[in-house]
């Protein structure tokens, strides 16, 4: 028995073209880079206590990340506030994070403004985006005096019926979508500046008292590599403030101009890599400030609101997966299995993800593809990769992963795994529980005439 188990599989060998150790254009030899370590805490250790999948956050990288990232706002204007972008990543302990830094919430569903609340965010804290909150939610928030963004005339009639229940005022903010340069514009949300849309909404409102706008929102896009998009955003928005205060006596108290700041992840089908492609933070901060104060006066000075998501969380997150089997393909390329697929890899559409290796690996780099668990064909979380012959059990650290994927995920064929927290000072907290059974079935219910 022994001996059998000691025996390898036999593998049919393959004649395939070796391109490790040559050069590439950046002058990197395509050695397989190593992660030992998340934050001070071993790969290994993490998985022999915590198991495999597993997401990990870090909290210096978060924190970190904020700071720079304000102070590259608040060296350049005197009234900023942070919003944090629940959509991005609502995890109690990520949210409690950015509420700890300073950050108020923005959210935009009945859901996450309910998430806020329950962690202890005061209504007149939150930002209420979206293109459908419903009845019941506005109710709420309009009572809670939340910072409302109005999104099309049906959601206008909708809150002004709110008001007449409450019987006073209720403060908004318009949503307004522009073109900016970009392509493709984003005319979904909102009511379009460029069009007269934004400005009709502004009468309809104040054809009576029952709304009152004090801010003005917008959003332009995501993962936006352009600063000067903002430029134009924000001198499009500013012009806008000054006509509707002139014109129809509005007082705007705030403009908010959104997230969309790229992270330091790898859009698929560019060659350069993000160090060379992403612009500095300071470059969005800088062109968003100049646009705003070109036609405000010196003492007008509206507060201005920031709701980047992807650009404050991205690095934090890793996933950590391990190798569970390889075979080689007919064309001679290499497959391996992890244990974590593509449904908690929703910006693997996006991004060629870094894959490195939580131990060290021998051998030359050979093509490889790497397949999650799932028995779905789409399941491929790196469809050309340079690997070592990698070894079964080999833990393997998946990032950057932070934004959008433990929101976006979705629970397929798979549990899905713990998502855990390297604090600042070593510790490691578990912030989600893997799912098991119970949570899948809980909601679950079998007609008595099925039971088995
Ligand atoms: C209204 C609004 N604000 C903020 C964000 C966060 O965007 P990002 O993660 O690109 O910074 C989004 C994302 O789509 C959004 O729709």
């Amino acid at each position: 028995m022994e001996v059998e188990k000691a025996k390898k599989t036999y593998q049919k060998p393959t004649i395939v073209r070796l391109q490790g150790q040559l050069f590439d254009k950046h002058g990197s030899s395509g050695n397989f880079p190593l992660r030992e370590k998340i934050d001070g805490v071993s790969v290994t250790e993490l998985v022999q206590k915590y198991g495999s999948p597993l997401f990990i956050f870090s909290e210096a990288t978060i924190r970190k990340t904020y700071k720079q990232t304000k102070e590259a706002f608040t060296s350049r204007y005197p009234d900023v506030q942070f919003a944090w972008s629940y959509k991005t990543n609502y995890l109690k302990a990520i949210c409690a994070i950015y509420h700890q830094e300073g950050a108020i919430a923005e959210v935009v569903s009945h859901f996450e403004y309910q998430k806020a609340r329950a962690l202890g965010i005061a209504g007149e804290q939150i930002i209420f985006n979206g293109p459908y909150k419903g009845m019941e939610a506005l109710r709420q928030a309009a009572a809670e005096k939340a910072m409302i963004h109005l999104d099309n005339f049906d959601e206008i009639a909708d809150l002004e019926k709110v008001a007449d229940e409450l019987g006073h005022t209720v403060c908004v903010a318009l949503r307004l979508n522009m073109d900016t340069g970009i392509q493709p514009h984003w005319s979904r949300f909102g009511f379009n500046l460029d069009n007269g849309s934004a400005l009709a909404a502004v009468k309809r409102i104040n054809s009576n008292n029952k709304l009152k706008i004090v801010g003005l929102h917008s959003h332009i896009g995501t993962f936006m590599l352009d600063p000067n998009a903002y430029n134009i955003q924000t001198q499009k928005m500013s012009r806008f403030l000054v006509e509707i205060e002139e014109n129809f006596g509005c007082n705007i108290e705030y403009i908010d101009i959104g997230g969309g700041f790229p992270s330091k992840n790898r859009l698929k089908g560019i060659y350069q890599p993000p160090e060379v492609v992403i612009p500095a933070i300071d470059d969005f901060a800088e062109a968003i400030v100049s646009g705003l104060l070109q036609n405000l006066g010196p003492d007008r000075r509206p507060k201005l609101y920031i709701e980047s998501g992807r650009h404050l969380i991205d690095e934090s997150g890793y996933l950590i997966t391990s190798v569970v089997g390889q075979k080689s393909m007919p064309d001679g390329c290499r497959s391996y299995v992890v244990d974590a697929g593509v449904n908690l890899l929703f910006t693997h559409t996006w991004y060629d993800l870094v894959v490195e290796s939580g131990i060290p690996t021998k051998g030359l780099p050979e093509p490889a593809i790497l397949n999650g668990p799932l028995c779905m064909n789409i399941d491929i979380i790196r469809d050309s990769i340079m690997l070592p012959r990698l070894q079964k059990g080999t833990p393997l650290v998946i990032s950057p992963v932070g934004a959008y994927n433990v929101t976006q995920w979705m629970q397929f064929i798979q549990y899905r795994p713990a998502i855990l927290l390297a604090g600042e000072n070593g510790t490691v907290d578990i912030i989600r529980e893997a799912e098991d059974l119970t949570d899948i079935e809980r909601r679950e219910k079998l007609p008595d005439r099925l039971a088995l």
